[in-house]
């Protein structure tokens, strides 16, 4: 009887411990999740991110920082990284990470017919999502786009102390001389680098903002800046921004040869992930037509993904020819682009 009593209640609890068991292993098959290390600000790519975790129950945890720290940050952690995925804004970046060893190789058929085989990692390291060209832009009462063509043009003396222009220790400007490598060779570029520094107006200072406000205030005639930096100046809430971006006018230089200089925002997985099939499926998210939409309209960048339509204001600059050259290339002439600009005392 002592026994049969003693069965009859410790039942209810092997049933209660079985059942709490289940519910915590659902629990935890549910709370998939994925940690992102982004280069990018949280407000450009939140929304999209909470979309991914409402449409795949997949919660998603985002570390924002500089793109530098954040890939010595993965360095030091090596294995123990909680990270799965990390976000630049440029692909020197991207390359840098992967020379690091800290990313790891994907394989997904819908990353790559998705993504144009220049904007990703030849051994499929790491993937472009966005896109951003880096053109002139021009003053409007004081340039005539037929006196401009090319970047290697801007060495010509009639620009002596007309341009306008942020400092060699950006990447952007950076991968713009490693594309420049690329296409010329190390000797000519530090040639035309050399006499395209001659040709600024002012010491480098400032962001892309900064060349757009000087155009507007008369202090140079031509910079080059990000697509985004104009595009948001121009739909900018602050008037006076708006009034400055108004004054000038993109034009998009090599049309007639390899085509204007573009660069990307993207992502790879880590080598350490502990989520990697997450972590897929919100790069292959990232990709989709919807959210390739959104994410680029909201950056005023141009979708990498073709067949997907930029945003208005993109869609009124009128189409260009992009350089097909593969932005791995940017990260490979890097140093010798940061050496050359040295030399040439592109501060
Ligand atoms: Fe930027």
């Amino acid at each position: 009887m002592i026994g049969a009593y003693m069965n009859t209640n410790i039942l209810p609890k092997i049933y209660s411990t079985i059942a709490l068991g289940m519910l915590l292993l659902a629990a935890a098959a549910s709370a998939a999740e994925v940690n992102i290390y982004s280069a990018r600000k949280e407000d450009l790519i939140k929304p999209i991110l909470e979309k991914f975790e409402q449409d795949t129950d997949i919660k998603v945890n985002l570390i924002t920082g500089k793109a530098d720290a954040l890939l010595q940050r993965l360095i030091s952690e090596g294995k123990n990284s909680p990270a799965d995925i990390l976000i630049t804004t440029d692909a020197g970046r991207l390359y840098r990470a992967k020379n690091a060893k800290v990313l790891q190789k994907i394989d997904s058929e819908t990353l790559t017919i998705s993504i144009p085989e220049q904007y990703r990692d030849p051994e499929g390291y790491w993937f472009g999502l966005t896109l951003r060209a880096r053109p002139i832009v021009y003053a409007t009462d004081r340039v005539q786009p037929d006196q401009l063509s090319t970047y290697e043009a801007l060495v010509n003396l009639k620009w002596k102390q007309k341009i306008c222009i942020r400092s060699s220790d950006n990447i952007y400007n950076q991968s713009l001389v490693a594309s420049l490598i690329a296409q010329l060779g190390e000797e000519d570029t530090f040639k035309w680098t050399e006499s395209f520094v001659k040709n600024f107006a002012r010491p480098p200072q400032g962001g892309d903002r900064d060349q757009i406000k000087a155009i507007a205030a008369g202090q140079c005639d031509i910079a080059l800046v990000n697509n985004y930096y104009l595009g948001n100046m121009l739909t900018s809430k602050n008037e006076s921004e708006a009034e400055a971006a108004k004054k000038v006018k993109i034009f998009w230089p090599n049309q007639k040869d390899r085509g204007t200089h573009v660069n990307i925002s993207g992502a790879a997985i880590t080598a350490s992930s502990k989520n990697k099939e997450a972590a897929l499926q919100l790069l292959e998210f990232l990709v989709s037509d919807a959210a390739q939409q959104w994410y680029a309209e909201k950056n005023l960048e141009y979708p990498i993904k073709p067949g997907i339509q930029p945003s208005e204001i993109l869609q009124s600059w009128g189409e260009f020819k992009a350089d097909s050259l593969n932005l791995h290339h940017l990260g490979e002439h890097n140093a010798q682009a940061v050496m050359i600009m040295d030399r040439a005392k592109w501060k």
